[in-house]
């Protein structure tokens, strides 16, 4: 069985259990002369449809709205991952991940054997490294450095959406100046001097052909379609777990589905993310979807996860926002609007909430954590490089 079948198995368990708990739920609290409930019911379009026009009242007026509205049925939470674009083509094998893992904390990668892709995302630090901007690539300032949690599922990657597979964002990072500066030919050729990687390159595509340069980065994406957070205390609590989460993240979860902050209709889940470019009104030079589109709105950026965002400080694509109470300060004052920022979000207006109801909010993005998926990361690299990336 490969992994990608297993990871299919795994999300068929959870829906599973998902919908017995929701029979038994509804089955407890209805008399016995009603219906049996549809299983229509797990499908969850309230929490995603465009605005009602209750939103004006809710939005305008002060936190007792918020806090009057239903935290809704667990199981209304319930939803399928999307299938992994790209991921067909370049089947998971567990030979190939395995590949994947050795390259990717492996600095042999960089020119200078002193890069690896770990060094800038870090595990321990939701794969990203702590620093609000990494080196400034050449035609596109500094940026923070993504997550890779979870970004299997994204149709777009990076933070103006200009790759759109794994496979042909990696070559990026390889070659470019500011960050491994390798060349394909010589990268290739440094490999296949390492008899211990051209092993590990036989025994993931097969014996007898040349090693080459589509297999790194094929290598490197398999592993990083591994990276599924999926297990927060949010999932188990969307799956009809009701004790999975703490009554503040509880009250936190109404306020993140709410018409109060609008937060579930741009980071949707499962994923929390959406394959959309946005302006919020961050303040910076950078011009995020114009840069690779014509038709790109300045300052737009691809929505981004929201999993795991509690170990991927600092916030935003410029890491302006040191702390998540500082991200939801600003979605409160209304974001860029505050600054008369052009072109922002109809959905960036502003809300007033208790410092309470903004503890919970932050509480609730905690509940989105689950670092079960964590690789285990090499002793020695495979060249016998050190495996140093901190
Ligand atoms: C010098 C630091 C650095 C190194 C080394 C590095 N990255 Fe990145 N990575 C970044 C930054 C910064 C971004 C965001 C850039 C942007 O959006 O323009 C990023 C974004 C990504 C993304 C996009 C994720 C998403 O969901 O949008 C992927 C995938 C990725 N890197 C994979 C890799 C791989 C694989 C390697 C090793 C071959 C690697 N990176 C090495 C800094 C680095
Ligand atoms: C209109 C769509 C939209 C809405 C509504 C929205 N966001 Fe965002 N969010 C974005 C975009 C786009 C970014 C990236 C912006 C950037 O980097 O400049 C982002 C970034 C973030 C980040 C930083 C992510 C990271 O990896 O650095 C957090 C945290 C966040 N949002 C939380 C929230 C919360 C909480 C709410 C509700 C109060 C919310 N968002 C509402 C679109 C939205």
């Amino acid at each position: 069985m490969n992994l990608q079948n297993s990871i299919n198995l795994k999300r068929l368990f959870l829906t599973f259990v998902g919908v017995i708990s929701l029979i038994l739920l509804l089955a407890s609290c209805s008399n016995s002369s009603e219906p049996t409930p549809s299983i229509e019911i797990i499908v969850p379009t309230a929490i995603t449809a465009p605005e009602t026009p209750s939103t004006a009242a809710a939005v305008s007026s002060n936190e007792s709205t918020v806090a009057a509205t239903a935290v809704p049925l667990p199981t209304n939470l319930l939803y399928q991952f999307p299938p992994m674009p790209k991921a067909l083509e370049n089947p998971l094998t567990p030979q190939k991940v395995e590949l994947g893992r050795q390259l990717f904390f492996d600095p042999v990668l960089s020119v200078n054997n002193e890069m690896s892709c770990a060094t800038c995302h870090q595990p321990e630090m939701g794969f990203s490294d702590g620093r609000p901007v990494s080196e400034a690539r050449a035609d596109i300032p500094g940026r923070n450095v993504s997550t890779l949690w979870n970004s299997g599922y994204n149709q777009y990657l990076l933070w103006d959406g200009r790759e759109t597979s794994l496979e042909s964002q990696a070559q990026l990072p390889l070659t470019l100046d500011s960050e491994m500066a390798n060349d394909p030919a010589e990268l290739v050729a440094r490999l296949q001097a390492i008899p211990a990687y051209v092993d590990l390159f036989e025994t993931a595509f097969g014996s007898g052909q040349p090693l080459t340069f589509e297999q790194i980065t094929a290598a490197l994406s398999a592993f990083q379609r591994t990276l599924v957070s999926e297990n927060s205390a949010y999932d188990r609590y969307a799956a009809g777990d009701a004790t999975a989460l703490t009554e503040q993240q509880k009250r936190g979860l109404a306020l993140f589905f709410s018409d109060t902050t609008h937060c579930s209709q741009c980071h949707a889940p499962p994923t929390f993310a959406s394959e959309t470019f946005r302006v919020i009104g961050v303040d910076s030079d950078d011009p995020g979807r114009a840069g690779v589109r014509p038709e790109g709105v300045y300052g737009a950026f691809n929505v981004p996860t929201l999993r795991n965002i509690t170990q991927t400080a600092p916030y935003m694509h410029d890491g302006s926002f040191a702390t998540l109470p500082q991200v939801v300060e600003f979605y409160a004052a209304g974001g860029g609007r505050v600054h008369d920022f052009e072109y922002v979000d109809p959905l960036i207006k502003g809300f007033t909430l208790s410092t309470q109801e903004k503890a919970d909010l932050v509480a609730f993005l905690d509940a989105l954590t689950d670092v079960s998926g964590l690789p285990e990361v090499p002793e020695t690299a495979v060249s016998g490089l050190p495996v140093q990336y901190k």
